[in-house]
């Protein structure tokens, strides 16, 4: 079992920072997914963790031990970290089984407890009949299961992930993604989870850690981050929606936030410490209807575009008052607008972004 802990880790490369001043707490046994845009550094802290680069600053602790500090970097093969990254290296002229067992092997495990673990990991992966194949002749989905499998082999209490699915289709990834979720409660181990997909991240993990610019921006559960974002980038990198600036008004008796919107007054979600004044708001899709155009207050608008969605179709509009800016809502098929049309937008919710005004 093993709890992670980064205090302060940073890491330079020519200068740039990859990972600046990071800072994270992984519970024994959590499931934490690691999301941002390309090249904000989620490789670069997996490699710190695992021990394949060394921080410049800050400490890495696993399961209570540190395993890099100012004076400190524990080898990776001493750190009991198991890693599958997006291109498993399987070796071609071995099989399956022994693929998965090379590890064991390594260690120098008796033939006994080595079958055994081996055969325990085939079947936690499903991989029980391709035993004896070589991966030339399996699948992408197949081979994923057996860099897993010799992953899980040494039974790791953690375990960190780089965008294992990556180049796996829909299906696939559907159907792997159930298998690392079905790991992850077998063993308990604690899971660090590189992807760039947010409905993975969303599916699988317990927290999701936003990183931009070398920088963790939120850590929170999916619920929380999508409902709450802390910030502008979490609101406009997480789901779908439009952020908005307009003015923090002051709150009602139930605790809402009276926020106007290009003079529309809407009652909003926000943290009872907000400071009235100019803010960024987050609004979802969920948080607009449609209504006729000049319907007492509604948003005047007009449909700039709508994008069939199967089923549903997504309407962006153009508020009259900031052509600049633009709406998102989903309408059933039967109801949606035409383009160019003029309509009105009723705000239902949203949420005021909390560290919104130093940064507009
Ligand atoms: N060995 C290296 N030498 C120099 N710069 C590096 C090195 N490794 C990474 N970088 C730089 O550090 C930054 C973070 O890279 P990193 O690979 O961690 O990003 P990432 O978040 O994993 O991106 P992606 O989603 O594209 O995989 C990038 O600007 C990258 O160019
Ligand atoms: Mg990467």
């Amino acid at each position: 079992m093993a709890e992670l802990l980064l205090d302060a880790v940073t890491k330079q490369f020519d200068g740039h920072p990859a990972v600046a001043a990071v800072d994270l707490a992984v519970a024994d046994g959590e499931f934490l997914a690691l999301l941002g845009p390309s090249g904000c550094g989620k490789t670069t802290l997996l490699r710190l963790i695992a021990g394949f680069e060394r921080p410049d600053a800050g400490r890495i602790r696993i399961a209570g031990r540190e395993v890099a500090g100012p004076d400190r970097q524990v080898p990776p093969e001493e750190r009991r970290v198991g890693l599958v990254f997006q291109s498993y290296a399987l070796w071609p002229h071995m099989s399956v089984a022994e693929n998965v067992a090379y590890p064991l092997k390594v260690a120098g495990l008796g033939r006994a407890e080595l079958a055994r673990r081996r055969d325990a990991a085939l079947a936690t992966t499903g991989l029980e009949g391709f035993a004896g194949r070589r991966p030339a002749d399996l699948s992408g989905g197949q081979r994923q299961r057996v860099a897993l499998a010799r992953c899980l082999v040494m039974e790791p209490p953690l375990v960190l992930l780089d965008e294992p699915l990556a180049n796996l289709d829909v299906h696939l990834r559907a159907a792997m993604q159930e298998e690392f979720a079905a790991f992850h409660d077998k063993t308990g181990a604690t899971m660090v989870y590189i992807t760039h997909d947010q409905a993975e991240a969303m599916a699988l993990a317990d927290r999701i850690a936003v990183m931009h610019q070398g920088r963790l921006q939120q850590v929170a559960p999916p619920r929380a981050l999508y409902n709450e974002p802390e910030t502008a980038m979490v609101a406009g990198f997480i789901g779908e929606g439009s952020l908005l600036e307009g003015e923090l008004l002051g709150f009602e008796a139930d605790g809402r936030a009276r926020v106007s919107l290009w003079g529309c007054r809407a009652s909003l979600r926000a943290r009872p410490d907000q400071a009235p004044g100019r803010v960024l708001v987050s609004l979802r899709p969920e948080h607009l209807r449609l209504a006729a155009a000049e319907t007492p207050g509604t948003l005047p608008a007009r449909v700039r575009r709508t994008v069939y969605r199967g089923g549903r179709v997504a309407v962006e509009l153009r508020p009259e008052a900031d052509p600049d800016t633009s709406l998102l809502l989903l309408e059933p098929e039967a109801s949606a607008p035409e383009t160019g049309q003029a309509v009105g937008v009723a705000i239902k919710g949203g949420w005021v972004i909390p560290r919104s005004t130093e940064q507009l």
